[in-house]
């Protein structure tokens, strides 16, 4: 399973990278917009920090004005990847930038009829969004055991990056159904550190080191 790290913030990315455990970044329009800087600053940095594929968001709506920009952003770094919405121009402009050697990842998808046509279009990596399914009171995850199961069935190699992950149960059924890779923001990744045993177990194991260590 990978991990990829879904925010824009340049310090959080490097400090988590140097871990040692992020395969990649998606950031949006959204995340770049929190950090008030220059999208192309950024994104150039953030390729500067983590070797893996690097999500950057086209925001033209017509399938000309997307390859346009892929294009251009594409020339920032090799592992930059073409983040397009899931919309019929959105799928026109995959198709045409996977054939020229870019890769897409199909964003802003909720549906596994969606995903069918992003895999079929040769997109490189499909996003479907759990928590904003979760919002309107659908289960995002069972969206994604849908996605599964169907590219399995046809061995479509489009990748799953599970997104707008919100909770640590959305990254673990993530692993549990095989999805390829969920991208989590900051402070969840954080958290899945944490347990409460390791914490009291570290503090038993000095304790009792203490006990002993000049003996
Ligand atoms: O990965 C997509 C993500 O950035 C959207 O998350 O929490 O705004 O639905 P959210």
């Amino acid at each position: 399973m990978k991990i990829f790290i879904d925010t824009a913030d340049v310090e959080e990315i490097k400090r988590l990278n140097d871990i040692g455990i992020i395969d990649g970044v998606t950031t949006n329009p959204s995340l770049i917009a929190k950090e008030g800087r220059n999208f192309e600053q950024v994104v150039k940095e953030i390729t500067e920090i983590v070797d893996g594929p690097i999500s950057a968001e086209a925001v033209s709506l017509d399938a000309e004005g997307m390859i346009k920009e892929g294009k251009e952003l594409s020339k920032i770094h090799k592992n930059i990847i073409i983040k397009v919405p899931m919309t019929s121009e959105g799928i026109k402009a995959v198709k045409v930038l996977e054939a020229e050697g870019i890769k897409c990842n199909v964003t802003l998808t909720f549906s596994a009829n969606q995903a069918i046509l992003a895999a079929k279009a040769g997109a490189s990596f499909v996003s479907p969004f759990v928590g904003r399914l979760d919002d309107i009171g659908e289960k995002g995850m069972d969206v994604i055991k849908e996605i599964v199961e169907i590219y399995k069935n046809y061995n479509f190699k489009t990748e799953i990056i599970v997104a707008s992950v919100r909770n640590l149960e959305h990254v673990k059924e993530s692993g549990m159904l095989g999805a390829h890779i969920a991208t989590i923001p900051p402070k969840l990744i954080n958290e899945m550190f944490k347990h409460e045993l390791t914490d009291k177990g570290i503090k038993k194991f000095l304790e009792d080191w203490e006990k002993v260590k000049d003996k």
